[in-house]
């Protein structure tokens, strides 16, 4: 497979073929998110609820997103791999945002950036637009804003609502936003402003209307001790149950001694250290 591009973006829209985006943030799950054939990976600041154990994204670092994306770059080379601005790092000047999205791109190695809001960043979605940075945009509900919001809720149910959202998704596609990620919008709002886009939604609670979907690889897998059930996502496996049953036993065995056994041991064999180590 060759490393997917925007263009190619644009070209599943217009061909209605769906396109599936899931988070990551280590290398482990970005080379297994990439041999089972995501389009995209996005390593979200949702890094900070799943990964670092947060109860939301706003102390993610900048920091925190490169020392992330690095990991995910060195272990997937074809899907599209975007990392997430957060909290208040695109915000200042432009100066400002320039420098912590160059920072993202070098050291992280990834393709893009995605950004919270509307036509109030315009701007400065144009600006890295501008200077050949791919940005996605991400409207609807916007995690960093949570305290504004005042809790994760569906957005744009009455029709002032849908019709700014739609105005910001115009303005983020004016701008130059290769695509734009709907979170927890109306099946109704999210398929009118698919339509009216030439470029692909991506949607997270948004209904069957989108161009694509994105989830967190920890909501999809059950990965972690309490990974909440919520109506829009879906369950495919339960590696959580796995991790703590094959942990358990590995405990188990460790106490009664069933655990090294002969075949796990060195016996003055150099050669089976250089294999393992190798
Ligand atoms: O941080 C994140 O994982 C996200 C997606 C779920 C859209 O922003
Ligand atoms: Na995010």
């Amino acid at each position: 497979r060759k490393p997917v591009t925007i263009p190619q973006f644009k070209k599943m829209k217009k061909e209605g073929t769906p396109i599936a985006f899931l988070t990551a943030y280590d290398y482990p799950s970005a080379q297994l998110a990439e041999e089972a054939g995501v389009d995209g990976i996005l390593i979200g600041d949702s890094l900070g609820n799943v990964v670092l154990g947060y109860d939301s994204t706003l102390p993610v670092t900048l920091d925190d997103m490169i020392h992330h994306t690095k990991a995910v770059t060195r272990g997937a080379k074809i899907p599209f791999v975007i990392t997430d601005m957060p909290f208040l790092t695109y915000h200042g000047s432009i100066d400002e945002t320039m420098r912590n999205v160059g920072r993202v791109m070098r050291e992280g190695l990834c393709k893009g950036v995605k950004m919270e809001g509307g036509a109030e960043i315009a701007a400065t979605v144009e600006a890295c637009v501008r200077a050949g940075v791919p940005v996605m945009g991400h409207i609807g509900l916007t995690p960093q804003a949570v305290h504004q919001i005042g809790g994760y809720r569906i957005q744009g149910k009455d029709s002032p609502g849908a019709q700014k959202l739609l105005e910001d998704a115009l303005a983020l596609e004016k701008a130059g936003a290769f695509a734009i990620v709907l979170e927890l919008v109306t099946e109704e709002v999210a398929r009118m402003i698919t339509s009216r886009l030439s470029i692909p939604t991506i949607g997270i609670g948004a209904g069957t209307g989108c161009d694509g979907q994105i989830l967190v690889f920890h909501d999809i897998l059950n990965y972690g001790a309490d990974i909440r059930p919520k109506k829009f996502v879906k369950t495919y496996t339960d590696i959580g149950s796995s991790i703590r049953q094959g942990i358990r036993q590995y405990v188990d065995e460790v106490k009664t001694g069933q655990f090294p056994r002969e075949e796990h041991s060195f016996k003055g064999n150099n050669e089976a250290v250089a294999y393992l180590y190798g």
